[in-house]
């Protein structure tokens, strides 16, 4: 596990997209699973102010870790903020995009996606190995849309699930932990006051800690990265 800690949320996503840029430089194709909420829109709005060429983007495929039930115009979807923050601002071919269809019916869109996913990244002993998954992390420690309340969904056999957010009781689609931890990489993406509790109860492995699914990331490749402002920091001892 590595920890990138920058002082503001302006550089993580400037420190975040050096990384990305590297990797898209270092790899071709790149599959790439996309977390929603609304940390990465800084980041996103970041990478796409970036004078990449355009040719690498050809050479890039975006999925996503989860997504809320919704339609891709709803101000939820996660697609819609991806869509808006990077998407519709660089060209990337129409067919490097595979997005979760929140609108279908979850359990039948949990099915297809998994299907997608096998399809279209290659796989190591059976399971999709993306070569790198972008994770948040809630203020309860969730990540993807695995949720404390039902951290078994972490361990089904499928590469995706249906979840529901113990809040608001809306659905969701997410990946499941055999897809986090058979990554390439996996980089977390934490900013902000609100996340320090968990970031350093999980990071210094604090008593109770497992009890958050996003304590169980543990990529079998050991790339782990945390980029983390100094707000989401500031409980570690380790950072
Ligand atoms: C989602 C995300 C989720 C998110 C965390 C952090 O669909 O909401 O994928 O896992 O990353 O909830 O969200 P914020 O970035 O909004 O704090």
């Amino acid at each position: 596990m590595e920890l990138k800690i920058s002082k503001t949320k302006q550089e993580v996503a400037e420190n975040f997209t050096d990384f990305l840029v590297h990797l898209m430089h270092d790899r071709s194709p790149l599959h790439v699973a996309l977390s929603g909420g609304s940390t990465p829109k800084i980041v996103f709005d970041e990478l796409a102010a970036r004078h990449i060429s355009e040719h690498i983007w050809e050479n890039i495929h975006f999925y996503w870790g989860d997504e809320r039930c919704v339609s891709p115009e709803d101000d939820d979807s996660n697609y819609k903020m991806t869509l808006t923050h990077l998407l519709s601002k660089i060209k990337i071919p129409e067919r490097n995009i595979h997005r979760i269809k929140g609108e279908n019916e979850p359990y039948e869109e949990a099915e297809r996606y998994a299907e997608v996913l096998k399809k279209e990244v290659p796989s190591v002993e059976d399971v999709p190995r993306f070569d790198l998954i972008i994770l948040g992390m809630g203020d309860d420690g969730h990540t993807a849309s695995i949720f404390p309340e039902d951290i078994d969904l972490w361990y089904v056999q499928s590469p995706c699930a249906v979840a529901e957010h113990p809040d608001s009781g809306q659905q969701r689609i997410t990946i499941t932990g055999k897809v986090i931890n058979k990554a390439e990489t996996v980089a977390f993406l934490v900013t902000g006051e609100s996340k320090a509790q968990k970031v350093g109860e999980i990071i210094d492995r604090k008593e109770g800690y497992e009890k958050y699914p996003a304590s169980l990331v543990a990529p079998v490749s050991e790339n782990l990265f945390w980029f983390l402002d100094s707000a989401a920091a500031k409980h570690l001892t380790s950072g």
